[in-house]
């Protein structure tokens, strides 16, 4: 069976093919056009996604090697993330469904973001615990049985890449932010400003990141103003060690918080997902945690981390299975809830 996967929820249009629940092709092309404006810019996303869709999944079918007739199945995302952008890939899902008179399935992005813990071997067992930190979200939810779930605890503010972007532009270095600190960090020291952890004295399980994030911003304010550097941009080595002491106290939180709601679970498989996924601090930390806390962990392949319709795929073939199929009704949702 080959389950055609689609995915337009922000600024990556992606298309991906799996074959009998293994990935055959998984094509992404991103978006740089909203580079120049700090940020997406939701329109431009729409005409993106516009010009690319066909393109996109022309090179998914070819690099698995099929044809648009040896399609069983579509899986595409109906939320949530910008409505216009949705709506390119969920029209096109629809219209290609009918063409070939083929079943189609929405899929919730942040549930696929989980789902891609299962593309490679070994999936998680259930009960697992999954922390999902995106640019949207920071969740971290009880995974009972498939599809079946819990949410313990999320941001009350700013998302865990949500900070990473916007403390990536106080520092001035682009949109986004995540990968450019991610790198400018692996050589910095994380104990050059100790910022704020914040709410982990608290005995809840949810997160709040715009505090470590305003501190950022004012320690940046006060260095400016005893150097009188108004306009300068500011020197590497201390780029990357405030990116190092911002990336450590949001990893502290991320890891403290996840491996205190496993402990109190009792349960002994860990799995993170979404964009933040793939920063190499947070997958090495966990890496450690897992071996001296005794859990299994499990993190998805890089490029299944930030947003692709590998992921996508592979939740419309486990709900396939369970003939999970969607109407021609279906609408998108830009604030879908897990
Ligand atoms: O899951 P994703 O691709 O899109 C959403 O569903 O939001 O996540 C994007 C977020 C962005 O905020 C981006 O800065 C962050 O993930 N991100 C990272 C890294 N790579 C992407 N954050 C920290 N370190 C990284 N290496
Ligand atoms: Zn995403």
């Amino acid at each position: 069976m080959n389950v055609l996967g689609i995915e337009t929820s922000c600024d990556e249009t992606s298309a991906a093919v799996l074959t009998d629940g293994r990935i055959r092709s998984n094509v992404i092309s991103s978006q740089f056009v909203h580079r120049k404006y700090g940020g997406v810019v939701p329109e431009l996303a729409s005409r993106a996604h516009q010009e690319l869709i066909v393109p996109v999944v022309r090179e998914a079918l070819g690099a698995a090697h099929i044809t648009s007739s040896e399609i069983n199945g579509i899986a595409v995302t109906y939320g949530p993330g910008l409505m216009g952008a949705l709506m390119i890939g969920l029209n096109f899902a629809k219209a290609l469904s009918y063409g070939l008179r083929v079943p189609f399935i929405g899929i919730n992005h942040m549930e696929a973001h989980m789902v891609a813990n299962f593309i490679d071997d070994p999936q998680p067992r259930y009960p697992f615990l999954c922390l999902i930190v995106s640019g949207g979200h920071t969740q971290l939810v009880l995974v009972t049985a498939p599809f079946e779930k819990q949410l313990l605890g999320e941001t009350l503010d700013d998302a865990a890449g949500e900070a990473f972007d916007k403390v990536a532009k106080i520092l001035g270095l682009g949109f986004p932010g995540g990968p450019v600190v991610d790198k400018l960090a692996s050589s910095g020291n994380p104990h050059f400003v100790e910022f704020p952890r914040s709410l982990l004295e608290k005995d809840n399980l949810d997160f709040s990141f715009s505090g470590i994030k305003t501190s950022v911003l004012y320690w940046m304010r006060e260095f400016r103003k005893k150097s009188k550097t108004d306009d300068q941009p500011v020197d590497q080595r201390m780029l990357s060690d405030l990116c190092a002491s911002f990336q450590a106290a949001v990893v502290d939180v991320l890891i403290e918080k996840t491996c205190r709601a496993a402990r109190a679970l009792d349960v002994h498989e860990i799995a993170i997902a979404g964009g933040v996924s793939a920063n190499s601090e947070l997958r090495r930390r966990m890496g450690e945690r897992a071996k001296s806390d005794g859990f299994r962990l499990h993190i998805p392949r890089f490029e299944y981390c930030t947003d692709n319709a590998a992921m996508i795929a592979m939740t419309g073939w486990m709900k396939f299975d369970r003939g999970d199929f969607s109407n021609f009704d279906l609408s998108p949702v830009a604030n879908l809830p897990l």
